[in-house]
């Protein structure tokens, strides 16, 4: 029997889009499983916990065949090595996150050379779409239907309803070395 080709989707998913979505798509047309993986990432002021970003992943995934999410934290190589992926998949939207990614894949290829970078570039109509940009958009009461999955949307509703303007978790200072996702 061949061995199972398995992808890890790595991300922060705060929250999750329907650019990530439609990644997840096709990266299961790839691969037999793809597991997204949750980032715990202390670097940034995130707007949902690791649990959150699950359960609204689970909802938006449940009808893709193979595909499954969990969170992780610590390096991302040792997880992929953990679940036994031969990939890790990224997003490609644009030129501009190249720079970054590059540098990501290379450092995750000296950690792990026996698991492959594969970038998968979204449909068009996403190129422009970063969980940043939607919390903005949510925060000030515009509509992120069709940006996000129904799930998502509902939540970034409830969690703006009662907040006051500026406590939304959205990054104080963005790095300039890493994106806006
Ligand atoms: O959605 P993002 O913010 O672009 O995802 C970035 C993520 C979570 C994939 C990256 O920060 C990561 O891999 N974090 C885990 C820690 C790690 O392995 N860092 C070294 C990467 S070279």
């Amino acid at each position: 029997m061949t061995k199972p080709r398995v992808a890890l989707f790595p991300g922060s998913f705060d929250p999750f889009t329907n650019g990530h979505l439609d990644l997840a798509r096709r990266a299961s047309v790839l691969f037999d499983r793809v597991v997204i993986a949750v980032a715990h990432n202390s670097a940034k002021n995130a707007l949902f916990t690791p649990d959150e970003r699950v359960e609204m992943i689970e909802s938006a995934i449940r009808d893709l065949k193979g595909a499954s999410v969990i969170h992780f934290s610590g390096l991302l190589v040792d997880c992929a090595k953990r679940i036994g992926a031969q990939a890790i998949i990224r997003g490609l939207r644009a030129v501009s996150d190249f720079e970054f990614e590059f540098q990501m894949a290379l450092m995750n290829r000296r950690l792990a050379p026996g698991v492959e970078i594969a970038f998968l570039m979204p449909s068009q109509e996403f190129t422009y779409l970063n969980s940043t940009l939607v919390k903005e958009v949510a925060r000030h009461g515009g509509k992120v239907s069709g940006l996000v999955p129904a799930l998502v949307e509902r939540r970034l509703l409830e969690r703006f309803r009662d907040r006051k303007p500026g406590a939304d978790g959205q990054p104080k200072a963005a790095k300039p070395r890493t994106k806006a996702r």
